[in-house]
């Protein structure tokens, strides 16, 4: 039975950050694990698909639900909890000292096949701090404030990380609103038949800093027996949809070397990027993560593939290198098949290295909590890394047993869960002194 674990008594003039005083408390504030996880599993039967996972693509009925649970924990902690036009939404603890506030992040949207910890860990782990601050008397010397961005998943509406683009200023607004999902509505749409949008500024005033507890999701961890890890930063990447146009035609009749058959591209590209990934080698990897094809019946070679591709690498040069190999592997299979393509960039975003003082800061809390710690950089992409535009912003990681993610299966072990929040916990203590 995972315990609440005390941490270690702060003394006056403990180093926290700049030096400051430390936060004054009636006790020292404690993360309650069984709390964390009570939590994690209310949230995670909020589109609950039956099998362990949970399903709350961004903008959805469900995700609006997810939204109102989450904002009822923090009502509950009595402070207020504000929305900007694209429902990015913060709530802030006062600290003795007004000024920008240490914020803590992340998400609460799901892909389709979600599991119960990505982005709601890091949302649930900040209420949790702010449940332990309260309980135990503390207050900090700077505000501390969590916060959940929209469409952090960009799998319903493209890019990732959308909602906290906005938030720094890295995308418009009305841009944003715009973007149309692929089952049909528009994010605007959608935020205004939910009823999401709120009067927070766009972007939102710079934190003072940023963190997020997350999940690694993958089996870097896990393989080195890590307890805690202290994210470098985030990968580069680069997702694109690809439309072959053919001709549509009888699966019988039609000789082969009359076709013009779009599924065919489709499954070459797709080969392509598998191999294009293991010939790059290092950190690069790619899929073709969703494919349609029309008419899509079993009796005629179909007119029109949509592809959606997903390349990724630490290295931005390396991953241009490879977005310019599939240019050209394209162009001759178009040549070649005799079909069109119309190719249009979903998401783009370079690699992030996270604020050293940061990621030292992530370090050294994990080993002064007793936890082991490693270094390594994020093959997902995460808020944090958008908010490293506008402040010092880091990641704390627990592993994800089997490196499973985006899956019903995805899981970490309870006493990890809550060593990541008690290192999340004391990060912000001496951050928010
Ligand atoms: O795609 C990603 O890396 C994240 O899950 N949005
Ligand atoms: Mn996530
Ligand atoms: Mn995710």
């Amino acid at each position: 039975m995972p315990v609440a674990v005390p941490a270690p008594t702060p003394q006056p003039g403990d180093a926290v950050g700049d030096g400051s005083a430390v936060a004054t408390s009636v006790r020292p504030p404690a993360i309650d694990v069984d709390r964390l996880l009570g939590r994690l599993d209310a949230l995670g039967r909020i589109g609950d698909t039956g099998d362990g996972g949970c399903c709350r693509l961004a903008l959805s009925d469900a995700d609006a639900a997810g939204r109102a649970h989450v904002g009822g924990l923090l009502r509950d902690l009595g402070l207020r909890v504000a929305s900007d036009g694209l429902g990015n939404t913060v709530a802030v603890r006062p600290g003795r000292e007004d000024g920008p506030p240490v914020l803590i992040g992340s998400h609460i949207d799901t892909v389709r096949t979600g599991g119960r910890y990505d982005g709601n860990l890091g949302v649930l782990a900040g209420v949790e701090v702010l449940t332990a601050l309260e309980e135990s008397g503390t207050t900090t010397r700077r505000p501390v404030g969590v916060a959940f961005f929209t469409n952090e998943e960009g799998a319903r509406f493209a890019p990732d990380m959308m909602g906290s683009l906005v938030f720094v200023g890295g995308m418009d607004l009305d841009q944003a609103r715009s973007v149309q999902g692929i089952d049909g509505p528009t994010v605007g749409q959608e935020l205004d038949r939910l009823g999401l949008g709120g009067d927070a500024p766009v972007p939102f005033p710079a934190p003072r800093a940023f963190l997020e507890l997350h999940i690694e999701q993958g089996p870097v961890l896990e393989g080195l027996g890590v307890q805690i890890g202290a994210v470098t930063g985030t990968q580069a990447i680069s997702w694109q949809e690809l439309v072959f146009h053919g001709v549509s035609n009888h699966a019988g009749t039609t000789p082969m070397a009359m076709r013009r058959d779009a599924a065919y591209a489709a499954a070459e590209l797709t080969t392509f990027v598998r191999r294009l990934a293991l010939e790059l080698g290092g950190h690069q990897v790619g899929t073709v993560g969703s494919s349609d094809l029309y008419p899509n019946l079993v009796n005629v070679v179909a007119g029109r593939a949509a592809c959606r591709v997903d390349l990724r690498n630490t290295d931005d040069d390396v991953l241009a290198e490879a977005e310019g190999r599939l240019v050209a592997f394209v162009a001759e299979l178009c040549r070649a098949e005799g079909v069109t393509v119309a190719a249009r960039t979903l998401a783009r975003f370079d690699a992030v290295s996270f604020d050293p003082a940061v990621v030292d800061l992530v370090e050294a809390t994990a080993v002064r909590c007793g936890y082991s710690c490693a270094r390594l950089p994020s093959g997902a992409g995460h808020d944090a890394q958008m908010l490293a535009r506008v402040c010092p912003a880091g990641m704390i990681f627990v592993p994800s047993s089997g490196g499973i993610s985006h899956n019903p299966a995805e899981h970490t072990d309870p006493a990890l869960l809550g060593a990541g929040a008690d290192v999340l916990l004391h990060a912000v203590l001496d951050l928010a002194g």
